[in-house]
């Protein structure tokens, strides 16, 4: 299927590694020019390179931690200009979950997970409406969704980031933007958390993965396929939606 994704211009957050970088991968396969961040210089780079080369398209590459609002705007602003404007944004960075629970972990998930997308967002609104309108993607997660891993910060910030999505569609549909939401389950990339897990908690790893009808963790290409759909103007009637991307692993019946 053509996603008529070709000339577009994309801004993906946090796209080196994991599911980001499978996402401007695959923006960057159906011919979208792509703007990249991460807190590491050169692995923004690197990854920026590799994807131009491998796809033939325009990249734009800086470094900025999401924490800090005011860069993550200029970054914002410094991206559209460098690719001629922004038509798709993909807010995809978190501060994690692992379980942890402080106040500090409480602090870094609302910094990252829910003010890291509302300036993003925010900035990158009215380069969507120079081109007419645009499509928007937030990351969430299944943790949002039922009781995962004990009470933590995480679980209540990646619904925060759903309840903000559908919210954002309500009040920017007039404006030609789209946005959605995707909740990856449990997915394995390189060095990962699961990675991790597996490594350290073999036993939550296995039971998690049994608990998967599928039999496998996804794959951050499983994802990317998912975000580029509705990042594209064939998923143009979508918006306010919540994809759960997880094999089957939640057990909600979703009406
Ligand atoms: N993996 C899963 O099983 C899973 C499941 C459900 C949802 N998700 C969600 O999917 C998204 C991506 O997860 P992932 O597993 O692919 O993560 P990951 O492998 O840890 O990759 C994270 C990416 O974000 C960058 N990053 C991290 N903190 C940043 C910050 N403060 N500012 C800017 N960039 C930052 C990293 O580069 P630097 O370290 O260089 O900054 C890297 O490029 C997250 O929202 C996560 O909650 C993942």
């Amino acid at each position: 299927m053509d996603l008529q994704l070709k000339g577009k211009a994309a801004l993906v957050t946090g796209a080196t590694r994991g599911i980001g970088r499978a996402i401007a991968e695959r923006l960057a396969q159906e011919g979208c020019d792509v703007a990249l961040c991460a807190r590491s210089p050169e692995a923004v780079q690197s990854a920026a390179d590799a994807i131009a080369a491998a796809h033939g398209v325009r990249t734009f590459a800086a470094a900025v931690d999401v924490a800090d609002g005011a860069a993550l705007r200029a970054w914002t602003d410094a991206a559209a200009a460098a690719l001629g404007g922004a038509d798709i944004v993909i807010s995809n960075v978190s501060a994690g979950g692992g379980g942890r629970t402080g106040e500090d972990q409480w602090r870094r998930n609302f910094e990252i997970d829910l003010l890291g997308p509302y300036h993003l967002i925010d900035a990158a609104v009215p380069h969507l409406e120079r081109r007419g309108g645009g499509a928007i993607v937030m990351i969430s997660s299944t943790a949002a969704l039922e009781t995962f891993s004990a009470p933590q910060p995480y679980n209540v910030v990646k619904a925060g980031v759903i309840n903000y999505a559908k919210n954002l569609s309500q009040a920017l549909a007039a404006k030609g933007v789209r946005v959605n939401c995707v909740s990856p389950g449990p997915i394995w990339t390189e060095d990962g958390g699961w990675a991790y897990l597996k490594k350290n908690m073999p036993d939550f790893y296995e039971r998690t993965l049994a608990s998967i009808p599928g039999g496998r963790m996804g794959g951050p290409e499983d994802v990317a396929a998912a975000t580029a759909f509705l990042a594209s103007p064939i998923a143009g009637y979508v918006t306010g939606a919540n994809l759960v991307i997880d094999g089957g692993f939640t057990k909600r019946v979703q009406f």
